[in-house]
């Protein structure tokens, strides 16, 4: 039976009526979302910005069904639950991927996306990690099969996924790890979190091949596509993986079906957008690991700015026009 709670009293968000820049995003009051007996509501905390956000404001994602609230990730407090829902209870500090936008002070989440988070990972961190920490382990880890002693390079490794998966990949065993960066302002940052080497896109292929002794990297994490995906084939080592999982060039990558076959390499996808509404119960499974993880530090989330949710557009200003590095957290109820 689905009932439908919430949507009784208003709340404040970011909403957009059109699509477009950073000026689109509107602070304005709003109705509550409301929840069926499988989800929870939830009061939002802190949440953060992902570059898909960026791409569903512009409409690069989808087409928008206004007034939309953006917003993937969030750390909260129950403040409802559905009649069906068995594991969770008002008042658990969780964190969650949200049906309706988390850019928002409340949001609606499935119980199969909704994680309790212990008392002692601090806010920020748990605000900053959902995307980012499950991402990375499922990239590196489930999808991409690295295994101890191996190496990887990690595209666009001074940002929010970048800067997660490099400290992943070291807790995974990872022998290698390279990176890239779009300006050589961003070289640091992804040294600090762990990275052996770092280079701009224009070099990083004969980089490589160099330091692999001309057998090339085993695994490849591309988020940029475009002439990065074919320059990423041309340093993977036989039987290397790549996986594909975003466009944040804006252009496709090509791949020829010659550069896998007789190298025995694979080329992979993956989608947590996907995995989020057709296999939740995958996330659900890693997520204690996940969390445990973060709760003993073995994986730390670097935080690189914070905003007031009245700020969001200058937020993704700063995303867009990558002046950012690490995470960006956005502050809502605290
Ligand atoms: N498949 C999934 O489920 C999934 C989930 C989350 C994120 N992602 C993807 O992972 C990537 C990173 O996401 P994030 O949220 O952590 O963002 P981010 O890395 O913090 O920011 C995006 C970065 O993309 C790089 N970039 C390369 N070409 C760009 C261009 N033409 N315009 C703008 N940026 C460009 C920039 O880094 P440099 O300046 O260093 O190049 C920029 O900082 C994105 O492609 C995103 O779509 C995929």
């Amino acid at each position: 039976m689905s009932i439908h709670k919430g949507g009784g009293f208003g709340m404040k968000a970011i909403v957009i009526n059109q699509l477009g820049g950073p000026e689109v995003m509107i602070y304005q009051e709003v109705p509550m979302p409301k929840y069926e007996a499988d989800e929870v509501l939830i009061r939002v905390l802190k949440t953060s910005v992902n570059f898909a956000d960026v791409k569903n404001r512009r409409g690069q994602k989808s087409k928008g069904n206004f007034p939309l609230i953006l917003g993937l990730d969030l750390v909260g407090v129950i403040e409802e639950v559905g009649e069906e829902v068995k594991d969770l209870e008002v008042g658990q500090r969780v964190i969650a991927f949200p049906k309706s936008g988390s850019y928002a002070e409340y949001a609606v989440a499935h119980e199969l996306l909704t994680y309790p988070i212990p008392a002692n990972i601090s806010m920020e961190t748990a605000a900053a990690s959902p995307i980012v920490s499950f991402l990375s382990y499922q990239l590196l880890h489930s999808v991409g099969g690295l295994q101890q002693g191996e190496s990887v390079l990690i595209h666009s490794g001074a940002g929010g996924v970048g800067t997660t998966a490099i400290r992943m990949a070291k807790y995974l065993g990872a022998k290698q790890i390279f990176a890239t960066v779009g300006h050589e302002s961003k070289m640091e940052k992804a040294l600090q979190v762990g990275a052996d080497a770092v280079f701009t896109y224009d070099n990083f292929t004969e980089k490589i091949i160099t330091k692999t002794e001309g057998e090339g990297v085993n695994l490849v994490l591309d988020s940029v596509a475009g002439n990065v995906t074919a320059r990423s084939v041309a340093c993977l080592s036989l039987y290397g993986r790549l996986v594909h999982f975003g466009n944040s060039s804006g252009e496709v990558g090509e791949v020829k079906t010659k550069d896998v076959h007789a190298s025995c390499r694979s080329f992979l996808g993956y989608s947590l957008g996907t995995t989020r509404k057709h296999k939740p119960e995958l996330l659900k499974k890693i997520s204690g690991h996940v969390i445990k993880l973060l709760q003993s530090k073995a994986i730390e989330v670097e935080i690189g700015h914070q905003f007031y949710l009245q700020e969001m557009s200058e937020a993704h200003k700063l995303i867009e026009e990558r002046r950012h590095q690490g995470k960006i957290i956005i502050h809502v109820n605290d």
